[in-house]
């Protein structure tokens, strides 16, 4: 790999040793992905590292440890300077106010917020969400990037046009350290070309729609490089284009995908292809709708519901907004846990613009920097649970041995109300 002078001196060890471990990593990692170079990247987005799965791992809850073992690839601690890009903290393992409700102790709060501490120390900005382009991490088309979160990396390759590769927590350390990701994958133009062509012979007249035709797309393309075609009803919106993504990126590993005329980068089916042929071509049609929810539901034996997940990605405001007028005037089952998963600035909001008092006086809770799957916890006794996610539907119930029911918003408001799933 080629490095420029200044790489080569961080790689010496200039700017100290933790630098220089980063520089390390990220030559061994550009080096098997193909990279002649680095390429400069000044917004990186790492995941939660201090969470107590890994401190118990390790047997110890120094931060400053931790971050040099699991971030930088070594055994030895070492002096982590401030970082050099700009960046921030995905989703973590506890929710800052309410992690009583996770279940999790006054000692595991306080580790939590140590790390936290920690890492703002060296100057990373505290999102703790999936979904940083929704509260002020929005990148600009063509903007080199080094994130990690398989939602977040699909939503800002095409929706936004920024590139990035999905990373690894120690790709993405080494990257806020150095200011440097390898120039390989999704960063180069012909590489971020449409792959597979997919019919959609559907209406898609909601975001219920595109959840399923997201999951659909990831279990039968895996990770090419899809483009929509034929398209038909209201144009997806940007909450549709977030659970369209994290469903295709969950059920496969799609990272880039173009709708001509919506997405980024480009305008025409012509200009997705870059002029070649698909690979392949395929259709999604109404049998292939139907057997996508009867597999996101494949879980469940029964309709009794204990557990009503919303917020996957992290919803957004419309989504709150929606929540609060579906739950007005009504009254969540006492046999029932409706917990909706927002950004911590986005429940702020909801707050002070009543939704939240709304949404709680129904009986349910609003909570921020983490979720089921990555936090790992579901409300004491569930068995069933549903949610509006595709994706939340694929991962929750081998997380926590639960089944799961995958419907619209209204759907899981009303099993929430109820108790019952009627779908
Ligand atoms: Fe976000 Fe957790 Fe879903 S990380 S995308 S809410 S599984």
């Amino acid at each position: 790999m080629i490095l420029t002078d200044h790489e080569r001196a961080m790689a010496a060890g200039e700017a100290g040793e933790a630098v220089a471990a980063a520089m390390t990593v990220l030559v061994e990692y550009g080096e098997i992905m193909g990279a002649e170079r680095l390429v400069e990247t000044d917004n990186v987005c790492g995941a939660e590292i201090f969470g107590k799965r890994h401190s118990s791992v390790l047997g110890t809850t120094d931060p400053s440890t931790l971050f040099s073992r699991f971030a930088l690839n070594s055994d030895a601690p070492m002096q982590v300077p401030p970082v050099r890009a700009h960046s921030c903290q995905l989703i973590g393992p506890r929710d800052h106010k309410l992690y009583q409700l996770q279940g999790l102790t006054e000692q595991e709060h306080r580790e939590a917020s140590k790390s936290e501490a920690y890492l703002a120390s060296l100057g990373v900005s505290i999102l703790n969400t999936c979904t940083p382009y929704q509260v002020g991490n929005n990148p600009r088309r063509g903007e080199h990037c080094a994130w990690m979160e398989s939602s977040a990396v699909i939503y800002i390759n095409s929706v936004l046009g920024a590139r990035t590769n999905t990373e690894g927590r120690e790709s993405a350390a080494a990257s806020m350290l150095t200011g440097r990701t390898p120039y390989a994958g999704l960063h180069i133009t012909e590489n971020r070309r449409g792959t597979d062509l997919l019919r959609v012979e559907t209406e898609m007249s909601s975001t219920f729609d595109w959840n399923v035709l997201g999951y659909f797309l990831g279990g039968v393309l895996g990770d090419s490089i899809p483009v929509l075609d034929g398209v038909r009803g209201p144009g997806p919106d940007p909450v549709s284009l977030k659970q369209f993504g994290a469903a295709a990126a969950s059920s496969g590993d799609v990272e880039l995908f173009h709708i001509p005329g919506v997405t980024a980068e480009v305008r025409t089916l012509d200009e997705a292809f870059g002029g070649h042929t698909p690979e392949q071509t395929i259709a999604f049609t109404q049998q292939d709708f139907d057997r996508t929810v009867a597999e996101l539901n494949a879980t469940a034996t029964g309709d009794d519901i204990d557990f009503v997940m919303i917020g996957c990605p992290h919803a957004s405001l419309n989504q709150l907004r929606d929540v609060a007028r579906l739950l007005d005037g009504r009254r969540v089952s006492s046999d029932v846990a409706l917990w909706v998963f927002t950004p911590s600035a986005l429940r702020d909001i909801a707050a002070r613009s009543g939704w939240l008092e709304t949404i709680e006086r129904a009986g349910a809770r609003v909570l921020s920097d983490t979720c089921p799957a990555i936090g790992q916890f579901v409300p004491p006794g569930t068995r069933r649970f549903a949610t509006d996610s595709a994706k939340q539907a694929h991962y929750l119930p081998p997380i926590a041995k639960i089944e799961g029911r995958f419907g619209s918003t209204a759907a899981c408001i009303d099993a929430a109300i109820s108790g019952r799933w009627v779908g």
